[in-house]
């Protein structure tokens, strides 16, 4: 096990009618004034919104609204709110929403100090600075990111058609809402997307280049056990609480870095290389209806028959942990296979497991059904090598090429 240092200085707030305290949850915490931060108008619609700014106005909580992030959120209307949450003096920014929400909160949450363009945070011009930073709050409406207790924020840049992250302890918000009944609305596609989601964000730390830590690979892998277990029953019956507060949760613990204690190379660092994440976020820079977990289906399972002969005991635990897939045993099974094909075969059977099950969700397992062609790949790596360099990746290191060739076997 690697040394390690955890920080999740998130206070969660779980469960039924939750959204109804927010108010008295930011006032506790001092604050006086929201910048309320939310989507293209599905909490407009479900009514989660008027609750929210009825509850800031019963504790006496102040607030300005900033409408209109987009899935896959851009840095223009982070630049807006910046504007905004200086000129009302914000004391906090509240991300009422998913993922985009949360980071277009995160975002105007470092910009706010910062005198230059908020994008040079993004482009490793500037770092972000605690002093006069208003801290980040939120009511989580689709759990799929874990943008509420993550330490990352992924803003798009579509001039440049750049989608880049920016990490920092200062994105962990103070507070996070998680009411379970606010995502009964949800459409089976982004919950299907979002359940897809953290079952990457706990794969990527599975599958660093760091050997076995048992507790951690326990709760990882029980993490996925779950999610196979409910994202059904959530599909089948939206409505079913306990499948939606276990998915949630689980969303949260799939990226507040528990997952990958120990695993990391460095001591305060994430585990795992994120290779899968480095090569969605292209998909979704370029075309931003891509929806990140659809794309996160289509390519975590091609990542995977690429790169499996790095480490085959590490595919071969996860195969066993989460799908109960042993290689068959030539002797005792009475078959004839080589142990080097009973260790392809029960590799390759995982990760048509792991693929199957997303598909049964509702996900795409081509790159054709997400609308793109081989003509894009060029773009796609012009765009990944300004991002991660010419080669990057932890659990196999990646050149241009391979990732050229991951693309292309996921057309
Ligand atoms: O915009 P509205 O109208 O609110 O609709 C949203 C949006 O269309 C809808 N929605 C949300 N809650 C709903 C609902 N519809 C009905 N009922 C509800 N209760 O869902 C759609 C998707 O929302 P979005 O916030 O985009 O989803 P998600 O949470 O998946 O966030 C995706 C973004 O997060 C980034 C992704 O790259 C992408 O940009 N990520 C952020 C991470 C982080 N900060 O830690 C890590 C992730 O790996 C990821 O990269
Ligand atoms: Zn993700």
């Amino acid at each position: 096990m690697n040394d390690f240092t955890f920080f999740s200085p998130t206070k969660f707030v779980f469960g039924r009618g939750v959204c109804d305290s927010t108010g008295t949850e930011l006032a506790a915490l001092g604050f006086s004034h929201a910048l309320v931060v939310y989507g293209e108008g599905s909490v407009v619609r479900t009514g989660t919104l008027g609750r929210v700014l009825a509850s800031l106005d019963a504790a006496g909580v102040a607030h300005t609204e900033l409408s209109g992030v987009r899935p896959n959120p851009e840095v223009g209307l982070v630049r807006t709110g910046i504007e905004q949450a200086r000129g009302c003096g914000a004391d906090v920014i509240l991300g009422v929403g998913g993922g985009s929400v949360i980071d277009t909160a995160k975002a105007i949450s470092v910009g706010v100090p910062y005198d230059g363009d908020v994008w040079d945070l993004f482009s490793g011009l500037a770092t972000p600075t605690a002093e006069g930073k208003p801290p980040i709050a939120c009511v989580l409406t689709i759990p799929a990111a874990g943008s509420e207790a993550s330490a990352s924020c992924v803003l798009s840049n579509d001039e440049l058609e750049l989608k880049r992250g920016l990490s920092s302890e200062l994105h962990r918000p103070v507070v996070a809402i998680m009411d379970p009944k606010l995502t009964f609305t949800l459409p089976a596609y982004q919950t299907a997307a979002g359940v897809t989601d953290m079952i990457a964000h706990i794969m990527e730390r599975y599958f660093s280049s760091v050997g076995p830590v048992s507790v951690t690979d326990g709760i990882a892998c029980g993490l996925i056990r779950s999610l196979i277990k409910e994202a059904p029953r959530a599909l089948a019956n939206p409505t079913d609480y306990d499948a939606r507060a276990n998915i949630m949760w689980a969303g949260t613990l799939a990226h507040n870095d528990l997952a990958g204690l120990g695993r990391s190379a460095t001591p305060g660092g994430r585990a795992g290389g994120w290779e899968s994440h480095a090569l969605e976020h292209e998909l979704s820079a370029h075309d931003a209806r891509i929806t990140h977990g659809a794309g996160l289906a289509v390519i975590f399972p091609a990542w995977m028959r690429y790169v499996w002969q790095e480490h085959p005991e590490r595919f071969l635990s996860f195969g066993r942990d989460v799908f109960g897939i042993e290689p068959v045993d030539a002797e005792a099974d009475g078959v004839d296979v080589s142990p080097e094909e009973a260790v392809r075969d029960a590799v390759l059977a995982t990760v048509d497991e792991l693929q199957g099950f997303f598909v049964s969700l509702g996900m795409p397992r081509t790159l054709g059904e997400l609308g793109v062609s081989s003509e894009q790949i060029p773009a796609l790596l012009e765009t990944l090598e300004k991002n991660k360099g010419p080669v990057f990746g932890e659990f196999r290191r990646l050149t241009m090429e391979d990732a050229r060739a991951i693309y292309e076997s996921a057309l």
